[in-house]
């Protein structure tokens, strides 16, 4: 049932921006410090002069992946973090070009996948790693998945959590997930506003899907949560990448 529905004006982006939303990396835990050295806090600095957050992670040294919906007037891409307070450690470099897919749907999020190009090169180190893409995928859902990022961990707050957190999920079918490219996850776990961007990572380290959006929870406490298909953009990633690779 839950999952036939077209719950379209039940589906919230998982920005961190002006408006409230419900849903965080609930039933997460911390990190251990710099484990998923390809984590990315974005800035997003809106028109207005307010500040939004999204996650994202590095595809090389030149480019981050994020969610189309994540869009700001400039981007700063924070690489190396663990504990946003902690400065030292933290590179910050700002976003020069953004690509969102030109098939992104705003009203139902499909497509909602941006590539950002940096407008210097990170400086990889121990710290500051690239994630690997899934290919095409076989047709069986991957196993093991994780989500992370610095969003609000709390249902009744907006702030970031200052450290990363992350959270297992298991993918399931579903109707809605297939047709429309996306993976989905439901429960009471998950990712939460200003999560937005960040990866689904799976069985093997790799990154299979961009956190879009979650519905609102179900009376149980339950929501579910959809991830944009990474296999299903290899061709456009690529050539973006092969195309605006050198300035
Ligand atoms: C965007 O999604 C909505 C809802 O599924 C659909 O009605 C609309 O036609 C889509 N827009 C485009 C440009 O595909
Ligand atoms: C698909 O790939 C997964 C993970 O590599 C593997 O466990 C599974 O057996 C494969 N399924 C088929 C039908 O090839
Ligand atoms: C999350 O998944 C990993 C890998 O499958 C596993 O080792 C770990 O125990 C799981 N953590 C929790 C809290 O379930």
């Amino acid at each position: 049932m839950f999952i036939h529905c077209e719950l379209l004006i039940l589906i919230l982006a998982m920005t961190l921006d002006g408006q409230v939303h419900s849903g965080e990396i609930y039933g997460g835990h911390e990190a251990v410090p710099h484990s998923r050295p390809y984590m990315v806090l974005l800035e997003l600095h809106m028109e207005d002069r307010s500040k939004g957050y999204c996650g994202g992670f590095l595809l090389n040294e030149d480019f981050v992946m994020t969610a189309a919906h994540c869009q700001a007037k400039s981007y700063t891409a924070l690489l190396g973090a663990h504990d946003i307070s902690n400065s030292n450690e933290i590179q910050r470099i700002h976003v020069e070009k953004t690509f969102p897919n030109k098939h992104y749907n705003g009203t139902d999020y499909e497509n909602d996948i941006m590539l950002l190009k940096l407008s210097s090169k990170a400086h990889l180190k121990e710290h500051v790693r690239p994630i690997p893409l899934a290919a095409q995928d076989n047709g069986t859902l991957p196993k093991s998945c994780t989500v992370s990022g610095w969003g609000t961990s709390d249902r009744n707050k907006r702030n970031m959590t200052p450290v990363l957190m992350e959270v297992n999920v298991t993918l399931i079918l579903g109707e809605n997930c297939d047709k429309k490219n996306f993976y989905c996850s439901e429960g009471k776990t998950g990712p939460g506003q200003g999560d937005s961007g960040g990866p689904l990572v799976c069985e093997d380290g790799e990154a299979y899907g961009v956190v879009s959006t979650s519905n609102t929870p179900n009376s149980n406490g339950w929501q579910m949560y959809r991830y944009t298909k990474i296999p299903e953009h290899r061709n456009w990633i690529s050539w973006i990448m092969e195309h605006n690779g050198k300035c």
